[in-house]
């Protein structure tokens, strides 16, 4: 008989019930929707076939379950995280794996049985434009990479979505604003495409474009210690918004925009044309090409399955969890270098940034 893995779907708002919807359809193979968890049990109500819980302990413990996905708010993804973990289950934790560093750590920390698979949601790496970027990158068709530029404000969110959930928008729910909840998977990409920086300044607008506490814009300016550079500007407040990715290399230059990956390849790598040029205003001449690269949809079942494929077969993950603190400390040290004003240095203190957030969580008057 096949090995079938019983899931257990914790939260089932707008991301989850949509996770369980999938997996109850059967659309992940020898993966079962065996229990939910929400604190709304209306929301249960939608998942006859699945055992119903409002509390996430009570299932963790239940026996009903060999894995949980949890598609909870960003607080709690540590605390339920770690309660499976510590109770022998898989997990599957939606991004961003926790608010910030520190917790980031304590979760990682709870994983101490390695024959349990731990993964995290970052499904857009089964894009094939990022796998495509990545592997050209990996194979040097780039040449050195001297500069990545992400500008990605095209996350518009009306003032009808903060309004959605009381945890949106707040310090205390929330944990941070366009860096914690929309970009969680582009901050996850770039350490995945270029590594991480060596520091990082950062200008964040708090509440600027919608009534929250938290950033709704962020412009931020990466160094890397082998002459890389790199930009990351987001936004929830813009219209129309901007989704452009441009890495910039010795042989040429990606740019992926509205869908469209191209890349443009010098005839002659950069710094060996301007050695050698004798006129002054010269540039190393260009071929242009559309990269095809068909996105087929499906990221977020891709993700499952492979969780699933790893736990009954030991296939390798796509996205294991303790890489989802790269993210957590990116945003993080965004947040941390416009709070102080300063320039943030890699690896970033994380109790001094847990200090600052509860220091804005008092300050809002959250518990
Ligand atoms: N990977 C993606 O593409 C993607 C997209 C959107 C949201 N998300 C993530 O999904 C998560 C949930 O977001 P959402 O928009 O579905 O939120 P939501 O507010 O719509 O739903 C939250 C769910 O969690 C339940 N819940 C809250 N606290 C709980 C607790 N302590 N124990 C058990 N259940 C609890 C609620 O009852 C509800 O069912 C967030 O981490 C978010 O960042 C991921």
């Amino acid at each position: 008989m096949t090995a079938t893995i019983r899931l257990g779907s914790i939260g089932i708002g707008a991301m989850g019930a949509r996770y369980a919807e999938q997996i109850a359809a059967g659309v992940v193979p020898r993966c079962k929707l065996a229990a939910v968890c929400a604190r709304n049990p209306v929301q249960l109500a939608k998942f006859p076939q699945a055992r119903a819980f409002t509390r996430s302990e009570d299932l963790i413990r239940s026996g009903a379950v060999d894995a949980v996905l949890i598609a909870t708010p960003h607080y709690s993804h540590t605390t339920i995280g770690a309660d499976a973990l510590r109770n022998g289950l898989h997990v599957l934790v939606d991004k961003p794996i926790s608010v910030h560093k520190a917790d980031a750590e304590r979760l990682i920390a709870a994983h101490t049985d390695l024959r349990q698979v731990f993964a995290a949601m970052f499904m857009m790496r089964t894009d094939p434009v990022f796998l495509k970027i990545r592997q050209m990158i990996h194979d040097g068709e780039l040449g050195e990479v001297r500069r990545l530029n992400w500008t990605i404000t095209n996350w518009f969110r009306p003032a009808a979505y903060y309004a959605s959930a009381p945890w949106r928008g707040t310090w205390s729910g929330e944990g941070g604003g366009v860096l914690l909840n929309q970009c969680p998977h582009q901050l996850d990409l770039l350490p995945w495409l270029i590594g991480m920086p060596r520091r990082i300044r950062a200008f964040c607008h708090f509440g600027k474009y919608h009534h929250i506490e938290v950033e709704d814009e962020v412009t931020a300016y990466l160094d890397y210690d082998n002459n890389l550079t790199a930009t990351f500007i987001a936004s929830t407040g813009e219209a129309p918004g901007t989704n452009r990715l441009e890495i910039a290399g010795e042989n040429g230059r990606f740019v992926f925009e509205n869908g469209i990956l191209t890349f443009t390849r010098n005839e002659v790598p950069a710094s060996e044309f301007s050695r050698t040029a004798k006129e002054l205003f010269a540039a190393p001449p260009t071929q242009t090409t559309v990269i095809p690269v068909q996105n087929i949809g499906g990221q977020h079942m891709a993700i499952v399955r492979n969780f699933v494929d790893a736990i009954l077969d030991g296939s390798p993950l796509i996205a294991p969890a303790s890489e989802g603190i790269r993210s957590v400390e990116l945003a993080n040290a965004m947040l941390l270098s416009s709070l102080q004003e300063q320039t943030v240095e890699l690896p970033m203190d994380s109790a001094l940034f847990e200090k600052e957030l509860l220091r804005l969580i008092a300050r809002h008057g959250g518990v």
